[in-house]
């Protein structure tokens, strides 16, 4: 008898062992304010950083966009942002969830050049859903990590200037796409939607956060930050985390720029957490008015002097050293950081499969891949 429970004792620890050299990271604990502090610690909280009134900051503007980059959204993009500044009389900028499929590289250099943020939105983004949430931290890797070299190489950007991402599909692996972010030396996941007005936080601790596109992470990963998604309510007020994902929307220019503030005002007029304006560049596609609405409510936001619009990684800067709007230099010294278009466009003709595909790079023949990048099968 004593044999056999010594040999089950054995067989359990076995399993328990770290998997291929990973080390084990310890299950979140609630959060403990005193020792959890900025600037690389926050608790999952609701409350404004610095402790500051909801009056007295900023409200940070988040306007994000998924998926390829390529002559079919360039152009919207210089719309929406160029020429506009924030009250503080720095450029505004978006941040850019890149998948690399279709990516045309000469363009990320030119929005990396124009001070907009360059994060990951892996390799393949490949359907089914199961495929992300069941990948491990290694498959995370080379969706992730391998894109970021990818990127580096062929747009000429700074590796280190690449610190999020945004899962294909909001899907959530528990800890493992957290546990690649904290290992390959990133910073930040933007996610994991909420109904909460969260501002960002750090997984140091247990999150108090909703759990909507599970497994989510419930290990202690410090210093890694959650740039929640908060949902925005549709007409009929069904949650949606993307803005493209909302169904009962008005068509009309006043009607979607009312849809639009109303979301806005649920952070202007409340906790000021950082106000998301999620979406694809497709979605203009869907009905002419959606980018003359989305138009008028930058427009609308730059007549406000206390909104700014910064990548995820400028508002992150503003959390993990909060001041008051009469005050910004102490979070931001500088104007986000913008350099010289320096792309030499070459044009490298690949094989993916049986086909082969096209893609715009930036360097010399000797910089093309020697296949079209995608991910090895598991
Ligand atoms: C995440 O990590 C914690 C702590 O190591 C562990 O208890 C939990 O089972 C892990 N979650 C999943 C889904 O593997
Ligand atoms: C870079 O982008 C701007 C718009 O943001 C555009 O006017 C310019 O032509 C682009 N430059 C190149 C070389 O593609
Ligand atoms: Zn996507």
């Amino acid at each position: 008898m004593k044999t056999l429970i010594l040999i089950g004792l054995l067989v359990v620890s076995a399993l328990a062992a770290p998997k291929s050299g990973y080390e084990e990271f310890e299950l979140a604990k609630k959060c403990d304010k005193e020792l959890c502090q900025l600037p690389n610690c926050r608790c999952s909280s609701a409350s404004i950083p610095g402790g500051f009134d909801a009056k007295d900051v900023p409200q940070l503007v988040l306007l994000t966009f998924d998926d390829a980059v390529n002559i079919a959204n360039t152009d919207y993009y210089e719309k929406a942002f160029d020429g506009k500044v924030n009250p503080d009389g720095c450029p505004i900028g978006g941040t850019f969830f890149v998948s690399q499929e279709y990516t045309d590289y000469s363009a990320i250099h030119n929005l990396s050049a124009r001070g907009h943020e360059i994060a990951l939105h892996s390799i393949t983004h490949q359907p089914p859903t199961d495929y992300w949430k069941d990948l491990s931290v290694e498959g995370h890797m080379k969706e992730f990590i391998d894109q970021r070299d990818l990127m580096s190489n062929l747009a000429k950007i700074p590796k280190e200037s690449m610190q999020g991402i945004r899962l294909p599909f909001l899907q959530l692996s528990g800890n493992n796409s957290f546990e690649m972010i904290k290992k390959a030396g990133l910073k930040y996941d933007s996610s994991w939607p909420t109904s909460k007005y969260l501002w960002p936080y750090t997984l140091d601790y247990k999150t108090t956060q909703e759990c909507p596109i599970g497994p989510c992470p419930t290990a202690s990963l410090p210093g890694v930050w959650v740039v929640p998604m908060i949902y925005w309510w549709d007409d009929n007020n069904v949650q949606c985390s993307m803005v493209d994902s909302c169904v009962n929307i008005p068509n009309d220019v006043d009607g979607l720029l009312k849809f639009m503030i109303r979301n806005f005002e649920n952070h202007y007029l409340d906790n000021r957490s950082p106000f998301g304006f999620y979406v694809h560049a497709a979605w203009f596609g869907r009905h002419e008015n959606y980018f003359k609405a989305y138009l008028k409510f930058i427009e609308y936001l730059q007549g406000l002097k206390d909104v700014y619009l910064v990548s995820v990684q400028r508002a992150l800067q503003w959390v993990q050293n909060p001041s008051k709007l009469s005050n910004l230099k102490n979070s931001w010294p500088n104007c986000q950081a913008r350099h010289e278009y320096t792309c030499n466009k070459r044009v490298c003709e690949l094989r993916k499969g049986e086909e082969y595909r096209y893609m715009t790079i930036c360097g010399t023949e000797e910089d093309c891949p020697e296949e079209y990048p995608w991910v090895d099968p598991q």
